[in-house]
């Protein structure tokens, strides 16, 4: 692997010009196929790599059928012949900018696990060639790239980065079933290991994108912006279920409180209440920064206490759910029958990870309710080893037969009227009825 010869990066920017670049996706899931999908759109030929033979497999069945992501038909991967998906990392050795999209999630001890990018790090390495770029996608805390990334690539190649290759950092900020944004148009931060470093990834993205590409002074500082977003997140989405739990105490709307904030065009930017949050992002991110400020002797307190109150908002949606039982019907949780509406963590999507939904049910099933789901994305799923299938569809006759229709996810693809029409009580927690009707309890 040895080259010892130093590059100065002009060779890699004229094949960004002529697209002659070969650019590598590690890890296709939510995050690397979009962006894989996004790459070859602009002309790249393009490798992309995951772990699970599996993924694979899906991929070249579903592009086959033109692959549907975020509203937009992909055509044209066969015919251009330009993308190919892999299981194989030596086909790294081919590649000139490879991006690590790969999972950084918490451990059992709420530890960052790094170990799905220590390992698509070594496969860099292995192939690691000179003028090589390599830039860390996945979410973690400040520090990453510079200290684990950086040293792990030189240790393995025993080639000097700045001097032989060339390394950065840029968060992936795509929100997953978002109309609006998406890969594309999403402004993009880069923070490389030195200049030529992050001049190059801006050109590149350049290249890619219709949006600003923003660069900041180091990796750190690109990795410190996306942990903020996301904890600047989590605060207020837990300072809004704070204000919801209260509210319904003190008989006030929290849904018409904030509409009315919202009227104030500076100085407040509406979140919203629910029944918890979800996904591989919002929950789990906060912590990176929580374990790396240990490090510093400094407790981040404003994340512990927002993890405690969106922690506690499954809980808090199944008392509610006793309390309407108790209140209308008399009954208890015990043999109660509750229809909850999705099971995805957000609507729109078919990402089941983190979600609130898979707790609410833990916990119904642990007061002996009886509980059915009906998600149109989420068919069937497996939870603390237990498989559950739910309902093709939902009928009138079904949602008559149920003492309680929970709404946890607000998909667009649902009849609320048809819920509306046939349930004896509905608690909607996310808004998504907006008839003031008998039946209909909000969060
Ligand atoms: N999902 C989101 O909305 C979102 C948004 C922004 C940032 N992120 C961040 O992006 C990163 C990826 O998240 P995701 O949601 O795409 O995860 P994902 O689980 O959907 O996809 C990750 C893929 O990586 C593969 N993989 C795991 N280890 C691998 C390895 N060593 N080599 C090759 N492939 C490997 C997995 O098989 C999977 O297909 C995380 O750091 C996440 O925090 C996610």
């Amino acid at each position: 692997m040895l080259s010892g010869s130093t590059v100065n990066g002009n060779t890699l920017i004229e094949k960004i010009g002529s697209r002659s670049a070969i650019i590598g996706i590690i890890g296709l899931g939510y995050v690397g196929l979009p962006l894989a999908m996004q790459v070859v759109k602009s002309g790249y030929r393009t490798i992309g790599f995951d772990i699970e033979k599996n993924r694979i497999n899906i991929i070249n069945k579903i592009r086959e059928n033109d692959y549907q992501n975020n509203g937009e038909t992909f055509e044209g991967f066969i015919e251009k012949n330009i993308f190919e998906v892999t299981t194989d990392f030596l086909l790294l050795k081919d590649v000139d900018i490879v991006c690590i999209c790969v999972p950084t999630p918490l451990d059992i001890y709420q530890q960052p696990d790094l170990s799905y990018v220590k390992e698509s790090v070594t496969n860099i390495a292995n192939n690691l060639h000179s003028g090589m770029l390599i830039i860390l996608e996945s979410t973690t805390y400040p520090g990453t790239t510079e200290e684990m990334v950086k040293s792990q690539l030189e240790y393995i190649s025993g080639m000097k980065c700045g001097e032989e290759f060339f390394l950065a950092f840029s968060p992936e900020r795509i929100d997953p079933g978002n109309k609006k944004y998406n890969v594309k148009n999403i402004p993009k931060i880069v923070g490389g290991i030195d200049d030529i470093s992050t001049k190059i990834t801006k050109i590149f993205y350049q290249s890619i994108l219709e949006s600003e590409v923003y660069t900041v002074s180091s990796p750190r500082v690109a990795e410190m912006t996306k942990i903020y977003e996301n904890i600047f997140r989590n605060v207020n989405i837990a300072l809004v279920n704070e204000m919801a739990i209260l509210c319904h105490k003190m008989n006030i709307n929290i849904w018409e409180v904030i509409e009315a904030a919202k009227t104030k065009p500076y100085g407040f930017m509406p979140f919203y209440p629910g029944p918890g949050i979800g996904g591989h992002c919002i929950p789990l991110d906060p912590f990176y920064l929580t374990w790396k400020a240990r490090e510093y002797n400094y407790h981040t307190k404003f994340i512990e206490l927002a993890g405690e109150i969106n922690r506690y908002m499954p809980e808090y949606t199944v008392e509610r759910i006793a309390k309407i039982l108790s209140k209308k019907f008399k009954k208890s949780l015990n043999g109660a029958k509750i229809l909850l509406i999705g099971v995805a963590y957000k609507k729109d999507i078919d990402d089941i990870r983190e979600s609130p939904s898979l707790e609410i049910i833990k916990k119904l099933e642990e007061e002996n309710s009886l509980i059915s789901y009906y998600d149109p994305y989420i068919m069937s799923f497996t939870f603390k080893e237990r498989e559950y299938t739910g309902l093709q569809k939902i009928t009138a006759e079904e949602i008559r037969s149920q003492d309680m229709v929970v709404i946890a996810t607000d998909h667009t693809a649902i009849d609320y009227d048809l819920i509306i029409q046939n349930a004896k009580v509905v608690f909607d927690t996310r808004n998504i009825i907006k008839e003031k009707k008998d039946n209909i309890e909000k969060l």
